[in-house]
Protein backbone atom coordinates (compact mmCIF):
# COMPACT_ATOMS: atom_id res chain seq x y z
CA UNK A 1 0.00 0.00 0.00
CA UNK A 2 1.46 3.49 -1.02
CA UNK A 3 1.09 6.53 1.00
CA UNK A 4 -0.77 7.94 -1.13
CA UNK A 5 -2.79 5.30 -0.64
CA UNK A 6 -3.08 5.53 3.20
CA UNK A 7 -3.27 9.75 2.69
CA UNK A 8 -7.02 8.12 1.22
CA UNK A 9 -7.76 6.71 4.75
CA UNK A 10 -7.11 9.69 6.62
CA UNK A 11 -10.54 12.09 7.56
CA UNK A 12 -10.60 15.57 7.46
CA UNK A 13 -13.05 17.12 10.04
CA UNK A 14 -13.66 20.86 9.82
CA UNK A 15 -14.22 23.08 12.95
CA UNK A 16 -12.64 20.06 15.25
CA UNK A 17 -11.79 20.44 18.53
CA UNK A 18 -12.54 24.17 17.88
CA UNK A 19 -13.62 26.39 15.36
CA UNK A 20 -11.14 26.83 12.42
CA UNK A 21 -9.30 23.70 13.02
CA UNK A 22 -8.91 21.27 10.28
CA UNK A 23 -8.90 18.09 12.42
CA UNK A 24 -7.13 15.33 10.64
CA UNK A 25 -8.79 11.94 11.84
CA UNK A 26 -5.93 8.74 11.79
CA UNK A 27 -9.18 6.74 13.29
CA UNK A 28 -9.94 5.78 10.02
CA UNK A 29 -6.23 4.66 8.91
CA UNK A 30 -6.31 2.83 12.16
CA UNK A 31 -9.60 1.10 11.10
CA UNK A 32 -8.63 -0.03 8.28
CA UNK A 33 -6.40 -3.56 8.84
CA UNK A 34 -4.10 -3.51 5.68
CA UNK A 35 -4.04 0.39 5.68
CA UNK A 36 -2.64 0.26 9.51
CA UNK A 37 -0.40 -2.53 8.84
CA UNK A 38 1.10 -0.40 6.32
CA UNK A 39 2.12 2.46 8.15
CA UNK A 40 3.28 0.36 10.67
CA UNK A 41 5.21 -0.78 8.29
CA UNK A 42 7.08 2.16 6.81
CA UNK A 43 6.92 3.77 10.47
CA UNK A 44 8.99 0.96 11.66
CA UNK A 45 11.39 0.81 8.09
CA UNK A 46 12.32 4.56 9.01
CA UNK A 47 13.10 3.83 12.80
CA UNK A 48 14.99 0.96 11.83
CA UNK A 49 17.18 3.05 9.45
CA UNK A 50 17.90 5.67 12.25
CA UNK A 51 19.16 3.19 14.04
CA UNK A 52 16.82 2.92 16.99
CA UNK A 53 17.05 1.10 20.36
CA UNK A 54 14.07 2.59 21.75
CA UNK A 55 10.44 3.50 20.65
CA UNK A 56 9.29 6.39 22.74
CA UNK A 57 5.28 7.09 22.16
CA UNK A 58 2.94 10.13 23.19
CA UNK A 59 -0.42 9.56 24.98
CA UNK A 60 -2.61 9.03 23.14
CA UNK A 61 -2.66 8.60 19.83
CA UNK A 62 1.11 8.30 19.66
CA UNK A 63 0.84 4.80 22.07
CA UNK A 64 -1.00 3.71 19.04
CA UNK A 65 1.27 4.08 16.43
CA UNK A 66 4.40 3.94 18.73
CA UNK A 67 3.33 0.14 20.73
CA UNK A 68 2.71 -1.47 16.96
CA UNK A 69 6.29 0.19 15.69
CA UNK A 70 7.92 -1.38 19.18
CA UNK A 71 6.49 -4.62 19.12
CA UNK A 72 6.92 -4.87 15.10
CA UNK A 73 10.69 -3.77 15.43
CA UNK A 74 10.79 -6.05 19.08
CA UNK A 75 11.72 -2.97 20.45
CA UNK A 76 11.05 -1.72 24.13
CA UNK A 77 8.17 0.93 24.27
CA UNK A 78 8.27 3.94 26.39
CA UNK A 79 4.74 5.22 27.21
CA UNK A 80 5.37 9.39 27.44
CA UNK A 81 1.93 9.64 29.31
CA UNK A 82 -0.57 12.46 30.59
CA UNK A 83 -0.58 13.87 34.30
CA UNK A 84 -1.22 11.84 37.13
CA UNK A 85 -0.97 8.24 35.29
CA UNK A 86 2.33 7.02 36.50
CA UNK A 87 2.70 5.43 39.72
CA UNK A 88 6.22 6.08 40.41
CA UNK A 89 8.03 9.59 40.97
CA UNK A 90 8.27 11.37 37.29
CA UNK A 91 9.95 14.13 35.35
CA UNK A 92 7.30 16.39 33.70
CA UNK A 93 6.76 19.51 31.44
CA UNK A 94 4.00 21.93 30.66
CA UNK A 95 3.50 22.61 26.77
CA UNK A 96 1.33 24.64 24.52
CA UNK A 97 -0.69 22.68 21.83
CA UNK A 98 -2.82 24.12 18.82
CA UNK A 99 -5.84 24.10 21.04
CA UNK A 100 -4.83 24.47 24.71
CA UNK A 101 -2.32 23.51 27.11
CA UNK A 102 -1.34 20.52 28.72
CA UNK A 103 1.32 18.31 30.91
CA UNK A 104 3.37 14.98 29.75
CA UNK A 105 4.97 12.66 32.56
CA UNK A 106 7.83 10.12 31.93
CA UNK A 107 8.97 7.75 34.41
CA UNK A 108 12.80 8.29 35.38
CA UNK A 109 13.63 4.74 34.96
CA UNK A 110 11.97 3.50 31.68
CA UNK A 111 15.07 4.97 29.22
CA UNK A 112 18.73 3.03 29.69
CA UNK A 113 21.32 5.50 29.67
CA UNK A 114 22.66 7.01 26.21
CA UNK A 115 19.95 4.51 24.12
CA UNK A 116 19.01 5.75 21.27
CA UNK A 117 15.56 6.82 21.02
CA UNK A 118 13.17 7.75 18.33
CA UNK A 119 9.55 9.41 19.67
CA UNK A 120 6.40 8.49 17.33
CA UNK A 121 3.29 10.48 17.40
CA UNK A 122 0.46 10.21 14.68
CA UNK A 123 0.95 13.68 14.28
CA UNK A 124 2.90 16.69 14.27
CA UNK A 125 1.56 20.20 14.17
CA UNK A 126 3.32 23.08 16.50
CA UNK A 127 5.78 20.44 17.58
CA UNK A 128 4.80 21.58 21.49
CA UNK A 129 3.62 18.09 22.01
CA UNK A 130 6.79 16.67 20.36
CA UNK A 131 9.39 19.14 21.73
CA UNK A 132 7.99 18.55 25.15
CA UNK A 133 8.65 14.77 24.83
CA UNK A 134 11.75 15.39 23.32
CA UNK A 135 12.94 17.31 26.59
CA UNK A 136 11.21 14.74 28.85
CA UNK A 137 13.26 11.69 27.46
CA UNK A 138 16.41 13.23 27.40
CA UNK A 139 16.42 14.27 31.28
CA UNK A 140 15.98 10.49 31.37
CA UNK A 141 19.03 9.83 29.78
CA UNK A 142 17.88 8.88 26.27
CA UNK A 143 20.00 10.20 23.02
CA UNK A 144 16.26 11.17 21.23
CA UNK A 145 17.52 10.98 17.46
CA UNK A 146 14.64 11.16 15.57
CA UNK A 147 10.50 11.94 15.75
CA UNK A 148 8.64 10.12 13.31
CA UNK A 149 5.11 10.94 12.59
CA UNK A 150 2.11 9.55 10.82
CA UNK A 151 0.99 13.52 9.45
CA UNK A 152 3.10 16.81 9.42
CA UNK A 153 1.47 19.76 9.14
CA UNK A 154 4.10 21.80 7.95
CA UNK A 155 2.65 25.48 8.01
CA UNK A 156 2.44 24.36 11.84
CA UNK A 157 6.12 24.53 11.93
CA UNK A 158 6.82 21.66 14.43
CA UNK A 159 9.20 19.81 12.10
CA UNK A 160 11.48 22.80 12.03
CA UNK A 161 11.01 23.45 15.76
CA UNK A 162 12.29 20.06 16.40
CA UNK A 163 15.16 19.91 13.78
CA UNK A 164 16.20 23.13 15.43
CA UNK A 165 16.31 20.64 18.59
CA UNK A 166 18.51 18.70 16.72
CA UNK A 167 16.09 15.75 15.97
CA UNK A 168 15.58 14.19 12.71
CA UNK A 169 11.93 14.63 11.23
CA UNK A 170 9.72 12.10 9.26
CA UNK A 171 6.51 12.00 8.66
CA UNK A 172 4.97 9.40 6.06
CA UNK A 173 2.62 12.31 4.72
CA UNK A 174 2.30 16.10 4.84
CA UNK A 175 -0.72 18.26 4.72
CA UNK A 176 -0.58 21.84 3.55
C1 LIG B 1 -2.44 15.56 19.32
C2 LIG B 1 -1.55 14.66 18.48
C3 LIG B 1 -0.16 15.10 18.89
C4 LIG B 1 -0.34 16.58 19.19
C5 LIG B 1 0.19 17.42 18.07
O1 LIG B 1 -2.57 15.01 20.60
O2 LIG B 1 -1.78 13.29 18.74
O3 LIG B 1 0.29 14.43 20.06
O4 LIG B 1 -1.76 16.80 19.34
O5 LIG B 1 0.07 18.80 18.33
P1 LIG B 1 1.29 19.79 18.48
O6 LIG B 1 2.34 19.40 17.46
O7 LIG B 1 0.71 21.14 18.18
O8 LIG B 1 1.80 19.69 19.86
P2 LIG B 1 -3.63 15.51 21.69
O9 LIG B 1 -2.91 16.36 22.68
O10 LIG B 1 -4.81 16.11 20.98
O11 LIG B 1 -3.99 14.20 22.48
P3 LIG B 1 -4.57 12.73 22.11
O12 LIG B 1 -3.45 11.97 21.46
O13 LIG B 1 -4.88 12.22 23.48
O14 LIG B 1 -5.78 12.87 21.21
N1 LIG C 1 -3.40 17.70 16.87
C1 LIG C 1 -3.02 18.99 16.79
N2 LIG C 1 -3.52 19.57 15.70
C2 LIG C 1 -4.25 18.60 15.06
C3 LIG C 1 -4.99 18.57 13.86
N3 LIG C 1 -5.12 19.64 13.07
N4 LIG C 1 -5.60 17.40 13.50
C4 LIG C 1 -5.48 16.30 14.29
N5 LIG C 1 -4.80 16.27 15.43
C5 LIG C 1 -4.17 17.41 15.81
Amino acid sequence: MTLDDLRGLIRTIPDFPKPGILFRDVTTLIGHGAGFAAAVGHLAARAEADGAEVIAGIEARGFIFGAAVAARMGLPFVPVRKPGKLPVPVLAIDYALEYGTDTLEVDPGAVPDGARVIVVDDLIATGGTALAAVELLRRAGGEVIGAHFAIDLPELGGAERLRDAGVRVQALLAYE
